[in-house]
């Protein structure tokens, strides 16, 4: 069902509006901002009620400090970067909820913005504690979310405070929704999944939950080990997850019974340690030597996978081909990159996965050429198990 967004609600002028963004941002030692793709992301929603003189409240968490205030975790750094970035001042209140607060915002003009501190200096945020929810509805007379990063989370600040208050999706969200939901529920065929990273655990419903959707399913990354350990085949040294074998050997029955092409590599560039500076071979599939690992997939699996991509008009990818990190094991990653970025260029509709999938394309530098590239991480993971998200479920639904 689509939700109301933020065009949808019928006067701002004058309108205080709470705006829960995921500026949860990475931070060097020096509390530099590495990267502010999530705060420009936030832009246009935050831009749309200034310009319509609403008066713009912005929360958001960062980083996990369990109730307690702590500095290193203080929004400061966001306040500064977003008043960079608007070329407006900022105003940033020491707390999220209580008579500062208050104060500040009765003070606030039309177009005006505020950031309150981190909500998770406060242990009632994760908590969805209904008193504080209320108190930080009590500050406004809307609610926008705008941060998917954190619609997975059912949080006071993410589904809490739309019980007290009129509930709209900002721009990020209706984008992020436009985009992995016509995937997963019309998409342009053919469809092809890749999918990647170390682990099997946490990927196991989203494997499934493709496999009903797609033309073909990509496996590579770390976690197609352990699809090999389920087939007995030997793989030396490499991850496995030993106690999902179980659940490996169940994927791969769906994908024989619903037909759909699940394809694993066919060779690797093993390691005899996982260090840059690790002798290496490259070994068809079943021939992984005793005391090597595989990091990265091999030449004629650029190759298959390639193929495949490259007729796909909706591409989905989440997770790295091998260990991206190291520069040695970056190639598999990189060539798969080149060759969805190809394929974006011919028509194709390209989603990338937040966090790892997002870093290894910006390090190929080809952001730029990818359809999409969500902005989050676990909450992407969850749409595309098909989970309801309860950041997206309590926004109001479209007449
Ligand atoms: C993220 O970075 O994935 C989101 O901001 C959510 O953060 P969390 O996993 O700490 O809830």
């Amino acid at each position: 069902m689509a939700k109301k967004t933020v065009k949808d609600i019928p006067e701002l002028s004058g309108k205080r509006v709470f705006v829960r963004c995921d500026f949860n941002v990475p931070l060097d030692e020096k509390q530099n901002i590495t990267s502010d793709k999530r705060i420009k992301a936030s832009l246009p929603t935050i831009k749309y009620l200034i310009d319509k003189g609403a008066k713009v409240i912005l929360a958001s968490h960062l980083g996990r400090p369990k109730g307690e205030v702590k500095k290193e975790f203080s929004l400061a750094p966001v306040q500064k970067k977003l008043a960079e970035l608007l070329g407006k001042p900022v105003l940033m209140t020491s707390d999220c909820i209580g008579p500062e607060v208050q104060k500040a915002v009765s003070n606030m003009k039309n177009g005006d913005v505020i950031l309150l501190e981190n909500l998770r200096f406060h242990k009632e945020e994760e908590k969805n504690d209904p008193q504080f929810a209320k108190e930080l509805a009590s500050l406004a007379d809307l609610f926008v979310s705008d941060a998917f990063g954190t619609v997975h989370r059912a949080h006071a600040s993410t589904e809490g405070i739309a019980h007290d208050l009129p509930a709209y999706a900002g721009f990020l969200i209706e984008k992020e929704l436009k985009f992995l939901g016509e995937a997963l529920d019309d998409p342009k065929r053919p469809f092809v999944a890749i999918i990647g990273g170390a682990k099997i655990s946490g990927k196991l419903q989203v494997l499934k939950n493709l496999l009903a959707k797609v033309d073909t399913l990509i496996v590579g990354g770390g976690m197609a080990y352990t699809f090999f350990k389920a087939r007995g085949i030997d793989v030396g040294n490499s991850i496995v997850e030993p106690d999902l074998i179980p659940e490996a050997k169940e994927i791969l029955k769906e994908a024989i019974d619903s037909e759909v092409p699940f394809l694993l590599p066919i060779d690797h560039v093993v390691a005899d340690k996982f260090a840059e500076d690790a002798d290496t071979q490259i070994v068809p599939r079943a021939t992984i030597p005793e005391g090597w690992q595989g990091m990265d997939i091999g030449p004629d699996t650029i190759s298959k996978f390639g193929n495949a991509i490259r007729d796909a008009k909706t591409i989905v990818w989440n997770g790295p081909m091998g260990v991206f990190e190291m520069d040695k094991f970056a190639a598999g990653t990189i060539e798969i990159a080149k060759i969805v970025a190809e394929a974006t260029a011919k028509g194709a509709v390209s989603i990338i996965g937040g966090g790892d999938s997002a870093s290894a394309i910006k390090k190929a530098g080809l952001t730029d050429k990818m359809s999409h590239i969500s902005t989050g991480g676990g909450a992407s993971l969850e749409f595309m198990e098909g989970k309801v998200l309860p950041g997206i479920a309590c926004l109001q639904d479209k007449d």
